[in-house]
């Protein structure tokens, strides 16, 4: 049995083959095992000669299977090592960096034109209460101006917030009417609307509120007209057009001209060369008291504009679609810009 044990450990290749000889000779039916097992049929002189026997092959089976086991082992680290190594000569593979979104760009670009003119950031929920997306705002239950926008309702008194507007009323309710203060508020809007080139069911508004003693219309107009100047260039110009907002009175649309001079030439956009880019106005009174400011004390400002509006016509993007459909061929244009 020794002699066979200790030649099959010898040609033994692997570990797996050396469990196996393993248990062949010493498992619970190995062979040497059986020898131990039928020691007690032998006569009592006979036992201890055999059983001296019996250990001594099984101490010398066992000690050559720990001396193979280890020379195995080293044999399949070193097997290991040499199919992980690692060639540090070769040149590595570029890791590919991401950048921020056009439209994210665009808000913070927005948001730091403003900050430099005093104006705090802040955000409110899209998840809205009817109360502050319409009745704050001067929108009375059952008034027909709420089909300007059509919502998509959760509940009677939840709903996706249909503009920022609300965050005008939030902030009033905040400062309870007793001091003034300037905010703009970057953030997404839901509208029932079909999905189309200029069209999405959500987009992003920055609205924008100042609200102080003696804030007039044309403070209004200095602000915008500086935002239009830094945003989009020192040779645009800007107009405001008679427009209606329950919340604003009286309220505007602001238009920028878009003929372009440079070096070249001048390219004018399709139309009248004017085209609009935000919704504002002076606080109505009613929207002012609701909120806890007094009108004959303090009066405001207010406007609204469209981020993707803003990139689109700043960037020459087509299709509002684009800014969702996260095409990196088209997000990735952006990141040097
Ligand atoms: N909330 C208006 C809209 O979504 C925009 C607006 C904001 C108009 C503030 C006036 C003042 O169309």
């Amino acid at each position: 049995i020794q002699e066979e044990a200790l030649a099959k450990v010898e040609e033994a290749s692997d570990l797996k083959e050396l469990q196996a000889i393993k248990v062949s000779f010493l498992g619970k039916k190995g062979s040497l095992t059986q020898v131990l097992r039928g020691m007690g049929k032998l006569s009592p002189e006979e036992r201890p000669v055999v059983g001296e026997i019996a250990n001594q092959v099984r101490e010398a089976i066992t000690n050559a299977i720990e001396t193979k086991n280890t020379v195995l082992e080293n044999a399949a680290l070193e097997e290991k090592l040499q199919s992980e190594s690692i060639d540090v000569t070769l040149p590595g593979r570029p890791v590919k960096v991401g950048g921020p979104h056009l439209l994210t760009k665009v808000i913070e670009e927005i948001e730091d034109l403003f900050i430099g003119m005093g104006y705090e950031v802040r955000e409110g929920p899209e998840v809205e209460t009817d109360y502050f997306n319409f009745e704050a705002l001067n929108l009375p239950k059952d008034h027909p101006a709420r089909d300007m926008q059509d919502s998509f309702y959760i509940t009677n008194e939840l709903l996706l917030r249909t503009h920022t507007s609300p965050v005008q009323a939030r902030t009033m309710q905040e400062y309870k009417g007793e001091k003034g203060f300037k905010m703009i508020c970057p953030g997404r809007v839901y509208r029932r609307d079909t999905d189309d080139a200029t069209h999405s069911h959500q987009f992003t508004q920055i609205e924008g509120l100042y609200v102080d003693k003696d804030v007039k219309m044309s403070d209004l107009k200095g602000v915008l007209n500086v935002f239009a100047k830094k945003m989009f260039g020192e040779d645009r110009k800007i107009r405001l057009r008679p427009s209606f907002f329950p919340f604003t009175e009286p309220s505007v649309e602001m238009d920028i001209s878009c003929k372009v001079c440079d070096g070249k030439g001048c390219s004018v956009c399709k139309g009248t060369g004017w085209i609009e880019i935000l919704g504002a106005g002076m606080v109505h009174p009613n929207v002012l008291e609701m909120a806890g400011y007094d009108p004959n004390v303090y009066s405001g400002f207010a406007f609204g504009m469209g981020p993707e509006r803003i990139a689109m016509l700043k960037y020459g993007v087509n299709d509002i679609r684009q800014f969702y459909l996260n095409d990196s061929r088209f997000l990735k244009q952006f990141h040097q810009a």
